[in-house]
């Protein structure tokens, strides 16, 4: 049914037009008493077998809500409404933006992808912290604030930048991500390099910790699947050294080429990063080498081409404790979350786990 309200309604509106006007509606439905209760009871059932617990924080289930579908946090009872068991808002910036000019996001049909050079168009950390401040809850989600660095400013004051962010914004997040991933802010990866991602994760992790004195606020990284193997290794490495929560693999890529794209060349060539279906086999790769790698010492959250619960438990026996997902949203409508519960749950009684924490890793710890 969605598929085809799809191809009738959203697929001949302009893009960002179509998700402003979606995430309105899921917003205000979410407002309406009655009618929130009732989307959620058939949306978001909850499964006693997939309550998971990840950095410390119980959730009803591994999987949530990718960052840049809710830059503003300003949907966030919306998209828990409709079955996201987390909701990770951002990318915030220190300071307000208008991130890059219109057009700036790309749909590509015939490949279930996106393209996006979205530029981290948002609020900025003031404004998003008082939102959640202010905010009172009416579904219990976990809310994740992803932070990244403000266009204007420059390189050599970008720890600066993300510290300013992180002490707004750390009381009032669930967990912390700081993204370094996103391709459409001039020089945003280069800080991916052990280097520069050394000083800049302890000057966010103490800033946490001044902010926030009663809990100590998880610490996440996330890393594009761009990154050539060695240096996922010596992120995974980094990320042990510093005792950081967490690593969520993966952004979206720069990469076209051999990802089997059939959509029109002029579509592909768009800048920007590339997500949803085509990036499935490189998240995957990614998430599989972090495990590998730092096994159960940091919590893994796998995202990047997620459609169906086969790909969330792939996902989950590739390491990954939490799953993400954006894209397959736009293609696959309000029942994703709901349809990839329903199959994960399925898959684990199915499987020889008693729980699913028993399944993370399975398939990389086996010998082979
Ligand atoms: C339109 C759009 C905007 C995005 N904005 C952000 C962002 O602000 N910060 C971020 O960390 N990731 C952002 N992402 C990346 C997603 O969080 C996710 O890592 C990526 O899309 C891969 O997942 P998917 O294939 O399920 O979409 C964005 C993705 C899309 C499609």
């Amino acid at each position: 049914m969605y598929q085809t309200f799809f191809k009738l309604f959203f697929s001949r509106m302009d893009p960002e037009q179509a998700h402003h006007l979606a995430s309105r509606w899921i917003r205000r439905a979410a407002r309406i008493p009655v009618l929130r209760t009732f989307v959620a009871a058939a949306l978001a059932p909850r499964y006693r077998e997939l309550r998971t617990e990840a950095f410390g924080l119980r959730m009803h289930g591994p999987f949530g809500l990718a960052a840049g579908f809710d830059k503003n946090a300003v949907a966030i009872d919306g998209m828990a409404m409709l079955g996201f068991d987390h909701v990770e808002i951002g990318t915030v910036t220190g300071e307000p933006q208008p991130g890059n000019p219109k057009k700036r996001l790309f749909r590509l049909v015939d490949d279930r992808a996106l393209i996006n050079r979205m530029g981290f168009n948002n609020d900025g950390s003031l404004a998003v912290a008082a939102r959640l401040a202010s905010r009172t809850p009416v579904f219990r989600t976990v809310v994740g604030v992803n932070i990244g660095k403000t266009k204007v400013v420059p390189e050599e004051e970008a720890v600066g930048d993300y510290v300013k962010s992180a002490e707004r914004l750390a009381p009032h997040a669930d967990y912390l991500v700081v993204n370094v991933s996103s391709p459409n802010t001039p020089g945003l990866r280069d800080l991916q390099a052990v280097d520069h991602l050394r000083p800049l994760l302890s000057a966010v992790r103490e800033a946490a910790d001044r902010a926030v004195t009663a809990r100590r606020v998880p610490l996440l990284v996330k890393i594009a699947p761009d990154l050539a193997d060695e240096d996922v290794d010596a992120v995974a490495d980094l990320a042990v050294e510093l005792g950081l929560d967490g690593i969520i693999a993966t952004n979206t890529t720069i990469a076209r080429e051999g990802l089997g794209l059939t959509s029109s060349p002029v579509l592909v060539r768009e800048t920007g990063g590339l997500s949803g279906a085509p990036l499935k086999a490189r998240s995957l790769e990614v998430l599989r080498r972090l495990y590998a790698r730092v096994g159960d010492r940091i919590t893994l959250v796998g995202v990047g081409g997620v459609e169906t619960a086969e790909d969330a438990w792939e996902r989950i026996l590739a390491g990954a404790t939490l799953v993400q997902g954006y894209s397959a949203f736009i293609y696959e409508g309000p029942f994703y979350a709901r349809d990839l519960h329903k199959g994960l749950a399925a898959r684990l009684r199915q499987s020889p786990y008693a729980t699913l924490a028993d399944a993370v890793g399975a398939d990389v710890r086996k010998p082979r």
